[in-house]
C-alpha cells in the first residue's frame, strides 16, 4: 500500500526518546518541552512559543486569549478540517462560514464584501446585523500549507478590529519570499499562529501543537491556561480556569528530533510535487493546485484537481485502492454538518465546486520517485478508460 501521508522517522528520535524515557521526566514538564519551544520559536522566528497536546487545544487557546466569549462569533472556513472550527463552540461562540478561493484559501473578497455590506460598527465592536452578535475573530487557514494571501486578511482584520487567528496546522514551514511579509512564517503574521504535529502533518510529534503569536505575555499566558492555570505549584492556588492541554515532555524529544530535518523533508515535498506534475502534464483534465507563487509553500499535501471529479472522483478512490494507493477527497463541508447547518454562511460556491473536484493524493516525504512514478501511471491510466 502507498499510503497518504505517513511520519517519517529517520533521525535521532529513538535517541531523544529513549533519553527523555531515562530521565523520568515523560509528562507535561521536562527540559525536551522547553528545548523544542525554543527551536520552533528560532525556526519560524518568532520569540514566544508554547507547545499543546494537540493542534485543536492551540485553537482553542488562542480563542480564548483573543477574548471570544459566550455569544460572539467567529468568522471561519467552510472548506477545512472541522478541527479549525470546533474550538469555536468550545468558547461558546458561533461560527459564520466564508468560502474559499481558488487556492482552497479564504476568499478574501468575499471576507471584505461580507465586513462591509454584513456589518455595522458600534465604538468598539463590529456587529453582524443579521445575528446583531458581535464578531471578534477570523480564523483563517492555510490549506494543505499554501499560504492564504495574508497581505488582504490582515488589512481587513486591522480595518474591521477583528483578531487575525491563523491556523498554520498544515503549514508549518511555508514563509512568503516576496511582498510585504516578506520572510515571515505562516503563522507568525497575524496575532495567533497554531501549528499541529499530529502524525499526518510535515513533522510529527504522535500527537502536538504549538501556539505562538504576536504578544509574547498572551502567549505566556496561554502556556499557563495549558497547564491547568496553576498560580501555586505547592499550594495548588487557581486563579482562572486552566486546561489540561501541555505537551508532554516525550512528545516534544520525538519533535525536536523531527525538527532537526524540516528543511529536508520540505524539499523532499517540493521536488515530489514537480515530480508529480512533470509526470501528469499531459494528461488532459487533470492537474495540481498550485498556491500562491509569493511563497514557499511547503508543500504538506497535493491536492489533484479532476475537470469531471463531480462524475469520477468516488470510483477513482475506490479503484486506486485496490490497486495499492491510498487517496481521499476533501472534507465535506462544514456549515453542512449537522452540528453546524443551522450557522450563517456567506456565499459559499468555490467550497462546493473544489470539495467535487479535488482528490488528494499520497505525499508523504518518505515517497519513492518509483512511488510517484506508479501513482502517475495509474492516475493516466484511469483518465484514458474514462472520459473525463
Ligand atoms: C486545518 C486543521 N486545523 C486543525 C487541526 C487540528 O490539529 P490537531 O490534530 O493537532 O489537533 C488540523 C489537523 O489535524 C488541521 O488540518
Amino acid at each position: 500500500m502507498i499510503p497518504l501521508s505517513v511520519p517519517h522517522i529517520c533521525g535521532n528520535e529513538i535517541d531523544y526518546v529513549t533519553d527523555a524515557i531515562k530521565t523520568g521526566w515523560v509528562s507535561g514538564a521536562g527540559s525536551y518541552i522547553t528545548r523544542f519551544e525554543q527551536d520552533i520559536g528560532k525556526y519560524v522566528k518568532t520569540e514566544e512559543a508554547a507547545a499543546m497536546q494537540s493542534g485543536t487545544a492551540a485553537i482553542h487557546i488562542a480563542l480564548l486569549l483573543a477574548g471570544v466569549g459566550c455569544g460572539d462569533e467567529v468568522i471561519v472556513p467552510a472548506l477545512t478540517f472541522i478541527a479549525a472550527v470546533n474550538p469555536v463552540r468550545y468558547c461558546g461562540a458561533e461560527p459564520v462560514f466564508m468560502d474559499c478561493d481558488s487556492c482552497l484559501n479564504m476568499d478574501v473578497n468575499k471576507l471584505e464584501s461580507f465586513l462591509k455590506y454584513e456589518c455595522k460598527r458600534t465604538d468598539k465592536d463590529l456587529i453582524n446585523k443579521r445575528s446583531g452578535r458581535r464578531i471578534k475573530a477570523v480564523i483563517v487557514v492555510h490549506v494543505f500549507g499554501n499560504m492564504a494571501d495574508m497581505e488582504g486578511l490582515k488589512e481587513l482584520a486591522e480595518n474591521y478590529n477583528l483578531k487575525l487567528i491563523e491556523d498554520a496546522t498544515e503549514a508549518f514551514g511555508t514563509y512568503y519570499n516576496a511582498g510585504r511579509y516578506k520572510g515571515m512564517f505562516a503563522g507568525t503574521i497575524g496575532d495567533y499562529g497554531i501549528y499541529s504535529f499530529n502524525g499526518n502533518k510535515i513533522i510529527t510529534t504522535g500527537g502536538g501543537g504549538v501556539l505562538t503569536g504576536r504578544d509574547i505575555q498572551k502567549i505566556k499566558t496561554g502556556r499557563y491556561l495549558a497547564a491547568q492555570a496553576k498560580d501555586d505549584p505547592l499550594f495548588y492556588v487557581h486563579n482562572k480556569i486552566g486546561y489540561n492541554y501541555r505537551m508532554t515532555n516525550l512528545q516534544a524529544a520525538l519533535g525536536v528530533a523531527q525538527l532537526e530535518n524540516i528543511e529536508k523533508f520540505i524539499s523532499i515535498k517540493i521536488n515530489n510535487y514537480h515530480l508529480y506534475k512533470k509526470e501528469l502534464k499531459d494528461t488532459a483534465d487533470m492537474e495540481l493546485l498550485d498556491g500562491t507563487v509569493k511563497a514557499r509553500n511547503n508543500h504538506w499535501f497535493y491536492a489533484l484537481f479532476l475537470k469531471n471529479g463531480r462524475q469520477v472522483r468516488k470510483e477513482w478512490i475506490m479503484k486506486l485502492k485496490d490497486w495499492g494507493i491510498e487517496c481521499r477527497p476533501l472534507w465535506k463541508t462544514i456549515h453542512t454538518q449537522r452540528m453546524y447547518k443551522n450557522n450563517q454562511t456567506y456565499h459559499i460556491e468555490k467550497a462546493d465546486y473544489y470539495l467535487e473536484r479535488v482528490i488528494n493524493i499520497p505525499c508523504s516525504t518518505c515517497l519513492r520517485a518509483d512511488d510517484i512514478r506508479y501513482v502517475s501511471r495509474r492516475l493516466k491510466e484511469l483518465a484514458s478508460h474514462c472520459h473525463l
